[in-house]
């Protein structure tokens, strides 16, 4: 860290440190993977609901809450998330996001309570996706 700067200075070179990191994000979206991280979409989706347990979602870092749904296993949970459950609206009331970065933001909350999954990989993606289907024909055999 340098001393000296006026603020007018520190201000001008943050803005330029925010242009660099958009720079370096954009260049990251077009890599290979550009699906986003659990974290990522947990904290700009998931949050809203899932932080302070609003209309009963399982709370973040509640090991009573997330016990059952860590026990009855992340390919079956995350689906069920997925296609939505009760309160719990499809793909967490977010269009654009991917079923994968979905299961990532799953892993990431149970992780937070002491759940041991992990970002999917192309065989529990796989898992996700039958259980899916189960789901949405189980959803539609109860409407008349
Ligand atoms: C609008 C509020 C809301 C948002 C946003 C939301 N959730 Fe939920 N979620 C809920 C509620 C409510 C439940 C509890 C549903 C129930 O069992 O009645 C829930 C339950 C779940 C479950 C357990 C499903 C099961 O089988 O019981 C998972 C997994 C989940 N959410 C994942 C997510 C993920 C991942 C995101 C972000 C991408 C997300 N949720 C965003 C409200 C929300």
């Amino acid at each position: 860290m340098k001393h000296g700067f006026t603020g007018r200075r520190l201000h001008a070179a943050g803005g330029t440190l925010v242009a660099t990191l958009a720079v370096a994000c954009i260049a990251k979206a077009a890599h290979a993977d550009s699906k986003k991280s659990g974290e990522h979409v947990y904290k700009e989706t998931c949050h809203a609901c899932h932080a302070t347990g609003v209309d009963d979602a399982p709370r973040f870092g509640d090991k009573a809450k997330w016990g059952p749904l860590i026990a009855e296993g992340q390919a079956i949970v995350t689906a069920h998330g997925w296609v939505g459950v009760r309160k719990m609206p499809p793909k967490g009331g977010k269009e654009s996001l991917k079923l994968e970065e979905f299961a990532r933001a799953a892993a990431y909350m149970a992780k937070a309570a002491g759940g041991d999954w992990k970002d999917p990989d192309d065989k529990l993606m796989k898992r996700i996706k039958l259980e899916e289907k189960k789901r949405i024909a189980e959803l539609k055999a109860k409407k008349p």
